[in-house]
């Protein structure tokens, strides 16, 4: 209990001043400041060393059809197929309109693109994050990313952010945020589905261990600016998302997210337009007993280019506590996690900040109340 305490006097603020990473960039200076410089080990490989030689790539699902039966086991079949060998998979035909894809990226480059001050009065806390942040975890000293965000709650509605939390500007940002949230939580709920089956269990199983009709959705802009060396920094950091699935949309023409392939090799992202990238979190890791495990990824940044993505989170319900399911534990397969609710993961993954899979790895045989200590 002291420790909870304490860990919530720590959340009240950020650690140090915070800095736009878009002011840094705007102000054109040549080198990157020492905060940002990230240790030989973490930095992106140089361009030649990368996957366009290799040739690898995530899978794609087509997600389209599927209602029959028959069509149903091939695309559950090819879900699991891609949350074995990758975690990480893209999805075309999901049945989200392009346009409103391209309304709601766009509406939030019109947010970044607003004046300083107009979004100052949005700034987050560690808190609850919700607003325009530029860091995440609240370690004094820590290597920061090249990039700043804006998070906020989508559902379920009682944990929706309030209204103050929504950038005035551009008008529409609230409305096709909404639409948009709505669209991609049916695509995360059909997913779910799909990853249920395709363990050999009920189609309801995952959703329902995980909250049911109030499991939460967030979602976070992503923008990354130019930056002047981008061989010394990252974007984001490498991490695993946090909870259950997550639907991005990237960029239209700037890549940057990479992804950790099982043999540790950083593979680059190449999404197909209009496509979703869809990624497998912590939670399912938890929930599927680590049969599918959620993946470490990252972003790198370019000196050209600006790049904008759209994060949604599904999430469990805050106060469900989520262990393996018993349908997927066997004397030769103990259960690998405790049992522990998302609202507690969460304050533990947002004091430390992206840690590549440390987290999980952590809380494996153990309470989490141990590790917030
Ligand atoms: C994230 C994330 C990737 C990207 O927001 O968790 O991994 O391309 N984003 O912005
Ligand atoms: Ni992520």
């Amino acid at each position: 209990m002291l420790a909870l305490l304490a860990m919530a006097d720590c959340m009240q603020d950020w650690p140090e001043p915070v800095v736009r990473v878009q002011a840094l960039a705007e102000s054109g200076l040549a080198a990157i400041p020492r905060c940002y410089v990230k240790p030989l080990c973490d930095r992106p490989a140089p361009a030649a060393d990368d996957d366009a030689s290799s040739g690898l790539s995530i899978p794609v699902v087509d997600l389209r059809g599927g209602g029959g039966d028959e069509l149903g086991d091939q695309l559950a079949e090819a879900v699991a197929a891609a949350c074995r060998g990758w975690g990480f998979f893209q999805v075309v035909n999901h049945g989200v309109r392009p346009e409103l894809m391209r309304a709601a990226r766009e509406a939030w480059r019109g947010f970044f693109r607003l004046p300083l001050p107009e979004k100052q009065k949005y700034a987050n806390s560690p808190r609850t994050y919700e607003g325009y942040g530029s860091r995440l975890g609240v370690e004094k000293g820590a290597i920061l990313d090249w990039g700043d965000y804006y998070f906020l709650h989508l559902s379920p509605e009682a944990a929706k952010s309030p209204a103050k939390y929504w950038p005035a500007n551009p008008v529409i940002c609230k409305e096709v945020s909404e639409e948009y949230g709505g669209e991609v939580i049916g695509l995360c709920e059909r997913l779910m589905r799909l990853l249920s089956a395709s363990l050999g269990l009920d189609e309801t199983r995952f959703q329902e261990a995980f909250g049911g009709a109030e499991c939460g959705a967030c979602l976070r802009a992503n923008y990354y600016p130019r930056c002047p060396q981008p061989d010394l920094t990252l974007g984001l950091s490498a991490h695993s998302d946090p909870g259950v699935l997550t639907v991005l949309l990237a960029d239209d023409h700037v890549h940057g997210l990479q992804v950790r392939r099982r043999d540790g090799h950083w593979v680059t992202v190449q999404p197909l337009p209009d496509a979703f990238i869809v990624n497998v979190g912590d939670q399912i890791q938890i929930l599927s007993n680590s049969m599918y495990k959620s993946v470490e990824h990252r972003v790198i940044v370019n000196a050209e280019e600006e790049r904008i993505s759209l994060a949604l989170f599904y999430n469990p319900r805050g106060d469900v506590p989520v262990a393996p399911a018993p349908e997927l534990v066997t004397p030769e397969r103990p259960s690998l996690y405790p049992p522990m609710t998302f609202d507690e993961y969460r304050v533990y993954v947002r004091k430390n900040g992206p840690k590549g899979k440390a987290q999980l790895e952590a809380l494996k045989g153990q309470s989490i109340t141990e590790n917030n200590e």
